[in-house]
């Protein structure tokens, strides 16, 4: 059985029975999972964690499931990689990469989607559905799937095809919205009203949320149980940064980490950066606005933890940071070219971001860094394609190639290089 215990409003405090709500009838105010950390703290152990599955359901016993019935097409326990290359190009000692595209559908949104398709079959709805911008839509197709459930996506019509296809392929009712990712969650605020379907992301969002806190007790775990110093971790609604700073404080208040006083940065793209404005602001008070960048999975306008983000910003010490779409390609190739990993606009907002900050000595050079890579490259390959080098056409013989060598091979091996000599910090 779980330990959750009860949802509890983020403004007001007030309680409520773990049904599929999201906001306060006082207050409108979010609702969070709470647990008896009392009766999970005499449970939980080290050993007990290692001996669980390769997968977010190791850390079952944070999770607000019943451990019987999880929808599980294997999310979670990816990668963490020592970032050699990368930190010495950026300059800095301790740099590791929390590689999510190792992920079922290659996002970490798989972490998530776990868990709300395991709490829509426990609530016994029939149908899963979720505003997207492509990645959840992704995860919320497969699991459903698996599940057996009925899947509606809504999605901006504008979408790269690889998140396209990477949810048609499932065989959900894809529905492409002619507007941003806010007009398709407005559309869906008002169809949970009207449908009872499970919207991850809005009547199960208190328990979806919760998977996001897997990523940072695997990053725990193997780290060998230490919290990392700085983690930078891309932002859209500003759940995810929330959570990873969440999962970090569970596993210190119940004694399986030291606190280590892990400073939480926040990255978006300069064409959707309330959060990052408000900060710049020195604000708690977000202005909507209208995105317009290549990073589309981070491309919400009007994000719902944002208010949230910032205060994990400021309580941790962390920082925002912008990055333009050029810098958001350069990132992107930085990170493939020196650690061998292709990550999609998402991931380039961060390297691009920890490039900054590491150049402007916001991050120091001996912190342990951490830096989230929530998604993979080959479903935005649009961002790259015309700064890729040439390749070489040749006819299947020995002298073909070598003349193609000869005339083409500088421009290829210079097309290589280009992004990696730049800006090293
Ligand atoms: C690849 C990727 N990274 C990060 C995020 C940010 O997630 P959040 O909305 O929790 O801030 C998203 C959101 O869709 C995403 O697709
Ligand atoms: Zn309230």
């Amino acid at each position: 059985m779980s330990y959750a215990s009860h949802l509890r409003c983020k403004e007001c405090g007030r309680c409520y029975p773990l049904n599929p709500v999201h906001v306060c009838e006082f207050c409108f105010g979010p609702l969070e999972i709470d647990y008896d950390y009392q009766a999970l703290g005499r449970h939980i152990s080290r050993q007990r964690i290692e001996r669980g599955p390769l997968t977010v359901w190791r850390y079952s016993d944070f999770l607000p499931c019943d451990r019987q019935q999880v929808v599980d097409i294997g999310a979670g326990f990816t990668p963490l990689l020592r970032a050699q290359n990368l930190g010495e190009a950026l300059g800095l000692r301790q740099l590791y990469i929390k590689n999510d595209c190792a992920n079922p559908t290659w996002s970490f949104k798989d972490r998530v989607v776990t868990v709300a398709a395991t709490k829509a079959l426990e609530f016994g709805f029939d149908t899963m559905a979720c505003a997207s911008t492509g990645n959840l839509a992704n995860a919320v197709a497969a699991h459903a799937a698996k599940a057996g459930l009925r899947a509606l996506v809504f999605i901006p019509a504008d979408l790269e095809q690889g998140k396209i296809v990477g949810s048609a392929i499932y065989g959900p009712t894809l529905v492409a919205v002619k507007g941003s990712y806010d007009d398709a969650n407005r559309l869906c605020s008002e169809l949970v009203e009207k449908y009872s379907w499970a919207f991850v992301n809005i009547n199960i969002r208190p328990y979806y949320a919760e998977g996001s806190k897997t990523l940072a007790y695997e990053v725990l775990e193997q780290l060998g149980w230490r919290a990392p110093d700085h983690c930078i971790v891309p932002m859209a609604s500003g759940s995810l940064l929330t959570k990873v700073w969440r999962g970090i404080k569970e596993m210190a208040w119940l004694g399986l980490v030291d606190w280590a006083h892990t400073r939480m940065s926040g990255a978006q793209a300069k064409g959707c950066s309330p959060i990052v404005e408000a900060w710049e602001r020195q604000s708690f008070n977000i202005r909507p606005v209208r995105p317009n960048t290549i990073a589309k999975s981070l491309a919400i306008g009007n994000p719902a933890d944002g208010y949230y983000a910032l205060k994990v910003l400021a309580d941790s010490g962390g920082v925002a940071v912008a990055v333009s779409d050029d810098e958001v390609v350069e990132g992107i190739m930085l990170l493939a070219e020196t650690e061998g990993i292709f990550t999609e606009t998402a991931g380039g907002v961060v390297i691009a971001g920890l490039r900054r900050l590491a150049a402007e000595g916001r991050i120091r050079p001996d912190e342990l860094v951490v830096a989230f890579i929530t998604g993979s490259g080959l479903k935005t390959q649009e961002a790259v394609l015309d700064r890729l080098a040439p390749r070489l056409e040749i006819e299947p013989h020995l002298a073909s190639f070598e003349e193609a060598i000869a005339e083409h091979g500088e421009t290829v091996a210079a097309g290589r290089q280009s992004s990696r000599g730049e800006g090293h910090g």
